[in-house]
């Protein structure tokens, strides 16, 4: 890993899309306009559009900064964009077109003095992705006279199949090494802090196991609907828009190992070896739901299978984990939108407090990791309420970020740096796209689990109680 800011070209393709107005400029304008990143670095701006020029193109991110509250000062903005931003369209997207912007590229790098170190960023609609890649493929782009790296958006592939194509599609062209993608919970402060919870803290190592662990539960509620995502979320669904990547990802960071280093090579491999050790999913042990009204949205068929809730149990058959059920759960239109997970502790095993004596009596404690939104830790102990007799309550030990540092940067922010200095430890691999998708490709569209319907602002369909987690559903 390299904290270096090397002079660099950083090609956004989709660049008058969604994903590059809200989530990229803001963050790449933050990077650049900061410090740390010095004079020489320049962003071109790719899309189909050719009626824009520098100018206009420059007045539309202008336009985009100011609405994500990037303009406190105005002239900055202005100066940045500039010196900083170029537009080159990329015409119908043939053969020539790639040709033309390899020309434009060339042009850039001399006039701003690079050395030919270039960043791809794939911001496109997934069905566009393969003919990209092929066109920068074959016009040489896959090399240069410095470095390349390529930036790759989830969806990764629909399923195993299409994963594995689109995996072979990009390794035509480009190596692993070169090669970014983005699970953009990742690039989450509280998220990597999972593992430095559990590796810069010895006492928890001691307890992270089957012998002191009674269930582990991830959460990831959102409170919107599908939106105006419709046209992808129609043929994505919850299995593989949030479960196959976020939450298995999740996942692996608290089941793994310890990695001998916080680098890539030895993260992959961890995360892979648990990917490797989980039995395969029985349908008994699957929720799917639907809220109701989801088919009268716009855009949404009104025979709509597709899944907006989505809430499984997975076991791991390892010497850490055997016999402790992992909870997976995320859904469209819950009551908040929240992230977290719950890992709850074996109880007292004799309840001196009780006349029963019973386990049964005390409450297990629960390790409860918010990832967003008031990104922390809380962590549930029993005390001894006032006054006699003995009676127990539930009280927690916390942390919270907003309160030891103030407000976290985004996610984004944090994956484009990593791209620019070179660092792919937070960046998800060939092996475990296909391997994640090995787990649930038998979910999707599997006639023998039936799909539920959810009123809007619940808690999902009750069958979810049938999965025998002891859920906790996060408070606002
Ligand atoms: C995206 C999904 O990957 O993650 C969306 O496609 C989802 O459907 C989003 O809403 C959630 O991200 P976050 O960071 O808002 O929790």
């Amino acid at each position: 890993m390299s904290d270096k800011i090397e002079p660099h070209l950083f090609v956004i393709l989709g660049a008058l899309g969604d994903l590059a107005q809200r989530k990229l400029f803001p963050a790449v304008y933050n990077l650049s306009a900061s410090e740390q990143f010095g004079e020489n670095h320049i962003i071109l701006g790719v899309d189909l559009d050719d009626t824009l020029n520098d100018e206009g193109y420059r007045a539309s991110i202008q336009g985009v900064l100011e609405a994500a509250g990037l303009a406190v000062n105005a002239d900055q903005v202005n100066y940045w964009c500039d010196c900083r931003l170029h537009y080159q369209s990329l015409g119908s997207g043939g053969g020539a077109d790639f040709q033309k912007l390899a020309t434009r590229i060339e042009a850039l790098e001399q006039e701003h003095g690079l050395a030919g170190n270039r960043i791809f960023y794939l911001a496109l609609p997934s069905d566009a992705v393969p003919n990209v890649v092929k066109g920068l493929g074959e016009a040489g782009f896959n090399d240069s006279p410095g470095w390349t790296r390529l930036v790759v958006e989830k969806p990764f592939g629909w399923d195993m199949a299409s994963a594995q194509e689109l995996n072979a599609g990009i390794h035509r062209y480009f190596n692993e090494s070169q090669i970014y993608r983005i699970d953009h919970y990742l690039g989450k402060e509280s998220v990597q802090n999972l593992l430095v919870f559990r590796f810069a803290n010895a006492f928890v190592e001691h307890l992270w196991n089957r012998e002191h662990i009674e269930s582990v539960q991830i959460t990831v509620a959102e409170s919107l609907g599908v939106e105006s995502r419709a046209q992808y979320y129609e043929r994505a669904g919850a299995i593989r828009d949030m479960i196959q990547n976020h939450l298995t990802q999740l996942l692996c960071l608290v089941a793994m190992e310890v990695p001998s280093a916080f680098e890539a090579g030895s993260i992959r491999h961890e995360k892979l070896k648990v990917l490797g050790q989980i039995e395969p999913i029985h349908p008994d042990d699957v929720v799917l739901g639907q809220y109701s009204g989801y088919q009268q949205e716009d855009g949404v068929s009104a025979q709509s299978s597709t899944l907006t809730f989505a809430a499984l149990k997975l076991q791991i058959a390892s010497w850490r984990w055997k016999g402790v059920p992992f909870y997976l759960r995320t859904g469209k239109h819950l009551p908040l939108r929240c992230s977290q997970i719950v890992v709850a502790f074996e109880r007292a095993p004799v309840s001196i407090f009780h006349p029963s004596k019973s386990e049964d009596d005390v409450k297990p404690n629960l390790l409860i990791i918010t990832l967003q939104p008031d990104e922390g830790i809380d962590f549930h102990i029993q005390v001894k309420s006032i006054g006699d007799p003995i009676s127990l309550t539930t009280q927690q030990l916390s942390f919270h970020y907003a309160d030891a540092f103030g407000t976290l940067p985004d996610a984004y922010e944090h994956l484009i740096l990593d791209v620019v200095t070179g660092d792919q430890t937070l960046f998800v691999c060939d092996s475990e796209v296909e391997a994640s998708w090995g787990l649930y490709d038998h979910l999707s569209g599997n006639e023998a689990i039936s799909i539920n319907s959810y009123e809007a602002g619940t808690w999902g369909p009750e069958e979810i109680n049938q999965l025998g987690a002891p859920w906790h559903n996060p408070e606002s």
